[in-house]
């Protein structure tokens, strides 16, 4: 079903200034947050191919920045020294004067007022959709397996003896059924799917490596943030990439790197120590933890209340909640494009949108994270929760904050839809916000990994404004219309 965005009872400035919303959280280590109002990370696809921040790069954050949030997270931001295409990256001390730039950008836009985090992540190697022919005479490693499977399908017991080539074109003319026969499932997937490493690919050296390298990984990228003058990073341990893979329930390595509660905790425990000891005693170390995966066998709200408590006992300085956004239950992609984690199920529970069931977008996620909080609290632990998913109105994030569901309220979209929302709900004019239809385009371009803007501006014509900068497509502009405060 289709759901309304529901009509919005705006407050005055003055019930704004006496709201939970607009009233301070401390974060320790000296970083208070002036409001309770946080903008999530988002990727706009707007870094150069090394990683490298551009003058969009600093419009787009400078825009968020106008709207003074209590706190701002830098899109996830890649902590390797390797090529990612147009994401940030913070792999070597030369992105520091670039990052540099970006956290004066928000300083001075916000008038100081905006605390700013960078996400940072790890991620592992996946490729595109192949063409059937590139993957049979290719990609796929054949072994004895499949000549028996095959000499079995076909009842042509010749093909245990066959050439390499025979076997690969042969394979190339079966049906799904017969391939089926033969492909292992994790080959099926890498055929209709496009290969994807995951962390219980122990029998790749790199992979079996991972708890060597990360802490040191994540350690000097934190230690590159905090002279690039951020407040503080958020450890991205959510969604679809390498952190969340060792938290989830389908981790079954054996290293004790996985399978129980405490195995899957332990690398992202020791990437937070290593973080920790890295960084100065008034830098904020967070983490962005999936309140749920959403998917088959996946985590639930009950193993994120336990990362939440255990990772609270280290001393983690806040818990950002998300909910799914994995591969597993991603669509098919497109021969030669890649899967992308926000595209199924778990992607819908991520990023909810008004096509959804009886409880609809609005705050869906919140429930579970008064659950995580409320764990959090029983064990005693203050460390704030940020929770997030389908905030759209002042109502809502007031709420959400009155119900226990969190101590700041995140809005994405709402905040890309108009970065100046939340100014304009503290001085009273709530009735001039642009508000998010949560219909996804933005989702839509940063799936095809095209500059991500908003359908309700990115067409606007704002007389006397000048040249805007626009999209590589030349039609849609790159940053919200101006607004002016009072
Ligand atoms: C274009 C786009 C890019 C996103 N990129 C990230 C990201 O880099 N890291 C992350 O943790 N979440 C990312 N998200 C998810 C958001 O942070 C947020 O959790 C999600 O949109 C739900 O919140 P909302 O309903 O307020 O939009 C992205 C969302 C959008 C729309
Ligand atoms: S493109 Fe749609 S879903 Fe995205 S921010 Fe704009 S209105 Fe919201």
């Amino acid at each position: 079903m289709i759901h309304a965005i529901p009509p919005e009872d705006w407050p005055g400035a003055d019930e704004a200034g006496r709201s939970r919303l607009f009233s301070p959280v401390d974060l320790g280590r000296g970083c208070t947050l002036a409001t309770r109002t946080w903008v999530p990370a988002m990727v706009p696809w707007r870094a150069t191919d090394d990683g490298d921040v551009t003058p969009a790069v600093l419009r787009w954050y400078g825009r968020f920045a106008d709207g003074r949030p209590g706190a701002l997270v830098v899109e996830a931001t890649g902590i390797r020294d390797v090529p990612s295409g147009p994401l940030l990256r913070i792999g070597h001390d030369r992105y520091i004067d670039g990052l540099r730039a970006l956290v004066d950008t928000v300083r001075e836009r916000s008038h100081g007022e905006t605390r700013v985090f960078l996400q940072i992540l790890d991620f592992l190697a996946m490729r595109r959709r192949p063409e059937p022919g590139a993957y049979f005479g290719r990609f796929l490693r054949l072994d004895a397996g499949h000549r028996t499977r095959l000499a079995a399908l076909t009842g042509d017991a010749g093909w245990e003896q066959a050439t390499g080539d025979d076997v690969r074109a042969h394979l190339a003319t079966l049906d799904d059924a017969g391939l089926d026969a033969v492909l292992t499932v994790r080959e099926r997937e890498d055929l209709r799917r496009g290969y994807r490493e995951r962390v219980t690919d122990t029998y790749l050296p790199h992979v079996r490596d991972l708890p060597k390298v990360l802490p040191g990984l994540f350690a000097a990228a934190a230690v590159r943030a905090e002279a690039a003058g951020f407040d503080g990073v958020e450890l991205h341990y959510a969604h679809a990439y390498t952190m969340a893979s060792f938290l989830s329930a389908l981790n079954d390595r054996d290293d004790g790197y996985g399978r129980t509660l405490d195995g899957r905790v332990r690398l992202p425990r020791e990437v937070f120590a290593a973080v920790r000891g890295a960084v100065s005693d008034r830098f904020v170390v967070g983490c962005r933890i999936l309140a749920d995966e959403a998917i088959a066998g996946g985590s639930t709200v009950a193993d994120a209340s336990h990362f939440a408590r255990v990772l609270s006992r280290d001393g983690m300085d806040f818990v950002s909640l998300s909910k799914g956004g994995k591969f597993e239950d991603a669509k098919q992609p497109k021969v030669g494009e890649a899967a992308y984690p926000y595209t199924g199920p778990s992607g819908h529970e991520c990023m909810p949108t008004v096509r959804s069931d009886v409880r609809g977008p609005f705050a869906r996620n919140l429930g579970l994270a008064r659950e995580v909080r409320a764990a959090l609290r029983a064990d005693g632990l203050s460390t704030p929760v940020v929770g997030a998913g389908g905030i759209v109105g002042y109502r809502m994030a007031e709420e959400a904050l009155a119900a226990g569901a969190c101590d700041v309220v995140g809005a994405a979209r709402q905040s890309l839809a108009d970065p100046d929302w939340w100014l304009k709900v503290r001085e009273g004019r709530g009735v001039e916000v642009r508000r998010c239809k949560l219909t996804n385009y933005c989702e839509a371009l940063d799936q095809h990994h095209k500059e991500v803007t908003c359908q309700l501006w990115d067409r606007a014509v704002v007389p006397g404004e000048g040249d805007v900068p626009r999209a590589k497509d030349g039609r849609r502009r790159l940053e919200a219309p101006p607004w002016h405060p009072r």
